[in-house]
């Protein structure tokens, strides 16, 4: 096309560079045709001139349109908008490509369909739009007794069928239960329930209704349960003050009884009056002994025994009997030395002591009463289980102790002896022995 107009104006250029053109110029007709066909020839060229120019203004048009639909493609690069799920939430508020939103669902509510959403290059979602279902809490049938379910959002209600009460239909409710009366504020109708048909452990609520609110005590040794105020429940006093700061409740054994506990003792203790401590029965001063007449009673704690008092019988000395817990040696024939130099006397002293007493601690103390001679003498005798518990010693001038010197565990009896002696310049005068046994009760009471 531009070819030819081009070959056109080189054609009107020939024309125009020849000025001489009329001194050999052809004949005027001949010009004349000349010319004729020169006008066909620019007349046709103008016609596709036109032509070409009207295509080119078309395609221009059409490359303009289609670069301007090219520049609206690109900006709208984003998924189309997603709704929040009713009852839920949507998380991310970017909709273009590449980038993801997710759900949630408000409590009592779960979620079907898909959690997170990406927006593909595509711009389409990725996943299942969501919904958030309520869930059924009826599902695990949590109404008790014959109670019917109600599910609401995020909980649910019993509707508890006759004779049972409670947010789950847990509890008995007393046949006679409740007169509402409303009465003026500050006085309080109270209904006493007979007792329930649920056993000594279980007693119902007395309640109370002031204005419309209803308030609900329970006996003494009960209290209110769980969650409903029908039902008291015994307390368990005994697990309850188990090891409390004022002490435990009993001294010994405790028993949870229906409202209130009770303390036991061992055999041998009777409870004391206030209930919980136990004290121990003198079964000697009771006549709850079976000791004979040439037996004595010696009371311990937690029960008694006989003892026999017999003096003992050792060479070359003999004892008499001079009170029911004293022996005193015989006179000895003159000059028999072993005789006199064999022990002038023995005491029997009997201890009832409790369990793990503390130690050390002073059991027994042995004087002189008129000292003959210049020197005393304190000693312990007795084997090795004496020397383990007990230690002898001086307390004043005339005066020495037996002392125990661990704890013992009871049961158990235990004997030591106490041996004084008179000197008189380094030789013996006398020796006087005293016998003590140790009853130890099973108890530290
Ligand atoms: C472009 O965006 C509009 C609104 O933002 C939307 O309606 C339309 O569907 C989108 N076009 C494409 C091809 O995604
Ligand atoms: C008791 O009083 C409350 C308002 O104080 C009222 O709503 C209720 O119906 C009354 N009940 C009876 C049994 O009169
Ligand atoms: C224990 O005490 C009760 C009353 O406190 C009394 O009746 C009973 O005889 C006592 N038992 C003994 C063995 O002393
Ligand atoms: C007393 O009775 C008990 C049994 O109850 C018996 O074991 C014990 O030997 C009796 N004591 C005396 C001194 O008879
Ligand atoms: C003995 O008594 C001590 C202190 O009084 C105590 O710590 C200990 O547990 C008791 N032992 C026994 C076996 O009861």
């Amino acid at each position: 096309m531009f070819a030819s107009a081009e070959n056109v104006l080189i054609l009107l250029c020939l024309c125009s560079l020849h000025p001489t053109f009329g001194q050999d110029c052809p004949s005027r007709q001949e010009l004349q045709g000349s010319l004729k066909q020169v006008q066909k020839l620019l007349s046709a060229h103008e016609t596709t001139c036109l032509q070409s120019l009207r295509n080119l203004k078309k395609k221009i048009n059409v490359l303009h349109s289609s670069a301007g639909k090219q520049t609206t493609k690109t900006i709208n690069s984003t998924c189309p908008k997603l709704d929040t799920p009713s009852n839920g939430r949507k998380l991310g508020k970017s909709h273009s490509a590449g980038h993801e939103v997710h759900f949630l669902c408000d409590p009592g509510f779960e979620l079907v369909g898909s959690e997170s959403r990406v927006c593909q290059d595509s711009l389409t979602w990725s996943g299942q739009s969501p919904v958030c279902r309520d869930i059924n809490e009826c599902a695990s049938s949590p109404c008790l007794n014959g109670g019917a379910c109600v599910d609401e959002v995020n909980q649910f209600s019993c509707v508890c069928a006759k004779g049972w009460a409670g947010a789950t239909c847990q509890s008995p409710v007393p046949t006679f239960f409740i007169t509402m009366t409303n009465i003026s504020a500050t006085t309080a109708a109270a209904t006493t329930l007979p007792a329930a048909t649920t056993g000594p452990f279980v007693r119902p609520s007395r309640c109370s209704t002031v204005q419309g609110t209803t308030h609900c005590t329970c006996e003494p040794g009960y209290t209110i349960s769980g969650r409903d105020s029908y039902t008291c429940t015994d307390i368990d006093e005994c697990e309850l003050f188990h090891n409390g700061q004022a002490g435990r409740l009993c001294l010994h054994a405790c028993a949870n009884t229906p409202g209130g506990y009770r303390c036991s003792c061992p055999a041998g203790y009777n409870v004391t009056r206030d209930g919980r401590s136990c004290k121990d029965i003198d079964e000697c001063a009771t006549r709850q002994n079976n000791c004979t007449k040439d037996h004595m009673c010696i009371n311990t704690y937690g029960g008694f025994q006989c003892v026999r008092v017999d003096c003992p019988k050792i060479p070359h000395a003999t004892y008499v009997k001079t009170s029911p817990m004293r022996c005193e040696r015989n006179p000895c024939p003159v000059d028999n030395k072993a005789c006199s130099q064999a022990p002038n006397s023995f005491s029997y002293h009997y201890l009832a002591v409790v369990s793990n007493l503390s130690a050390p601690r002073v059991m027994f103390r042995v004087s002189a009463l008129r000292p003959i001679g210049d020197t005393l003498r304190f000693s312990l005798l007795g084997g090795r289980q004496a020397r383990r518990h007990f230690t002898v010693q001086r307390s004043d001038r005339l005066t020495g102790q037996l002392m125990l010197v661990s704890p013992v565990q009871g049961p158990a009896t235990l004997e030591a002896e106490v041996e004084m002696s008179e000197l008189e310049r380094r030789v013996q005068l006398g020796r006087y022995i005293t016998k003590v046994t140790m009853f130890v009760s099973p108890y530290e009471f």
